[in-house]
């Protein structure tokens, strides 16, 4: 084993995660999508491939400047790798500009869903051994990490993302695959109410790059804003990304979920500006929106969260149901809508009574909350105790990809780690 320190990559559909192991965070969070500028136009040579002339544009700073003709197009799909063209580039983009290092010197953790695939996983060893040349690799369920990181080796891991949210169940530090429930409503789905909300009540939502200038109004006057008359021809799926960012940030900003029994009309308002200019003070519709989450009668034939922690825990062995509810972690960056855990607790307990202790636990710190499965892939790769599943480039290079589904995943060994 090298003595450099390891890296840990954490990709989701919202945002890929990666940084050196012996830090508490990832050093970088970049967008899990790519601005294609030849739209399969045209292929590009790799030595061109993350200059200023390159095909693929990545990371928010790049993202953002409006190019004419510019595609972007997700590189994940609900958690796994879709574009392994993008995906490669993106690597290359990390190593080069964002970790400064090369990728031979360090071993690599990734953390991957509990829904990964074999061809899936072989796919990303070849990258890793063929065109990084990665010294070694481990790989481990974003689920178990996210335990790991709160010290819990048996519990239910709710991890809320942007595409969906799962309830993975962890017995000792082994993801039991066949008892996961999920749910497709996360963060996109909380944002498309948003949208909707938002256009059945009339509110424009400009992005930051068409507004030259605007002056201050009142609260639900209309807004007074110049357009930016120098914009180039940009694509309608950069133009929503852009939208979908400033929707994003009323998200995170407005939206709470209320307690149980609380009545909405008396709870606090928030007061909220959009980039045009337009404000107002939200109401009881910043908590009815998150409500969708908890509150099967609105969300119709989708399964409410506290439900989806209940179906996971009866398809596990009787035995551990116990344990499973007294260990619930909540991670994800769904979970950081304020008021969450609290009420996904008070659903588990008030609904479900023939439980004997529901305990839950989440973060305080929301980076510790959202980058969970990445703090724990960390610790896992830092921990002297789990050498033995680092799989060697001289491993790969004598048994092939076969090995990994088999023999050296961590999911595949009980991890009798107490941190
Ligand atoms: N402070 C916040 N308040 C509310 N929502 C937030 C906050 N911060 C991030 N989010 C939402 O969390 C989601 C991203 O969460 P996360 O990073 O866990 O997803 P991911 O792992 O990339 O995606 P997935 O798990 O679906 O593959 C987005 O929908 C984002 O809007
Ligand atoms: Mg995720």
């Amino acid at each position: 084993m090298d003595t450099h320190i390891p890296l840990a990559f954490d990709a989701g559909s919202h945002s890929i995660r990666f940084g050196f192991c012996n830090d508490r965070t990832p050093s970088s969070d970049i967008p899990a999508v790519f601005g294609d500028m030849l739209n399969g136009k045209e292929s590009v040579e790799h030595t061109n491939r993350i200059g200023e002339n390159s095909k693929y544009k990545v990371d928010t700073n790049t993202l953002c400047v409006p190019r004419e003709g510019m595609e972007l197009i997700n590189i994940m799909d609900k958690g796994l790798i879709q574009d392994w063209d993008a995906f490669e580039n993106l690597m290359e983009y990390a190593y080069s500009s964002c970790l400064f290092t090369d990728p031979k010197f360090h071993s690599i953790i990734f953390t991957e869903s509990p829904m990964n695939t074999d061809k899936n996983r072989e796919k990303l060893m070849e990258l890793l051994f063929e065109k990084f040349n990665v010294p070694a690799m481990m790989l481990c369920k974003n689920s178990a990490a996210a335990a790991f990181s709160c010290g819990v080796q048996t519990g239910i891991v709710v991890d809320s993302g942007a595409t969906h949210t799962t309830a993975v169940p962890v017995y000792e530090g082994y993801v039991m695959t066949g008892a996961i429930v999920s749910s497709p409503m996360g963060g996109d789905f909380i944002l498309n109410k948003c949208e909707q909300y938002l256009s059945e009540n009339n509110i424009d939502v400009i992005p930051h790059y068409l507004i030259a200038n605007k002056k201050p109004v009142n609260a639900r006057e209309i807004p007074i804003w110049s357009r930016k008359n120098t914009v180039p021809n940009v694509t309608n799926s950069w133009h929503n990304y852009m939208c979908k960012s400033v929707v994003e940030d009323f998200k995170h900003t407005v939206l709470e979920v209320a307690d149980r029994d609380a009545i909405l009309s008396n709870l606090p308002t928030c007061h909220y500006e959009f980039p045009n200019g337009y404000n107002q003070e939200f109401g009881s519709e910043r908590f009815i929106i998150p409500e969708f989450l908890f509150n099967t009668n609105l969300s119709y034939d989708l399964t409410s969260l506290s439900r989806i922690v209940h179906l996971c825990a009866e398809m596990c062995h009787s035995k551990i149901i116990n344990e499973l509810y007294a260990n619930i972690i909540v991670t994800g960056g769904n979970s950081l809508i304020k008021g969450f855990p609290r009420r996904l607790h008070s659903e588990i307990a008030g609904n479900f009574r023939n439980i004997s202790r529901v305990k839950l636990t989440a973060p305080i710190d929301s980076s510790i909350r959202r980058f969970g499965a990445w703090i724990g892939g960390a610790l896992l790769a830092t921990t002297a105790k789990l050498n033995h599943l680092w799989y060697s480039s001289n491993d790969y290079h004598e048994n092939g990809t076969n090995e990994i589904n088999h023999n050296y995943h961590v999911n595949k060994f009980r991890l009798n780690i107490h941190r």
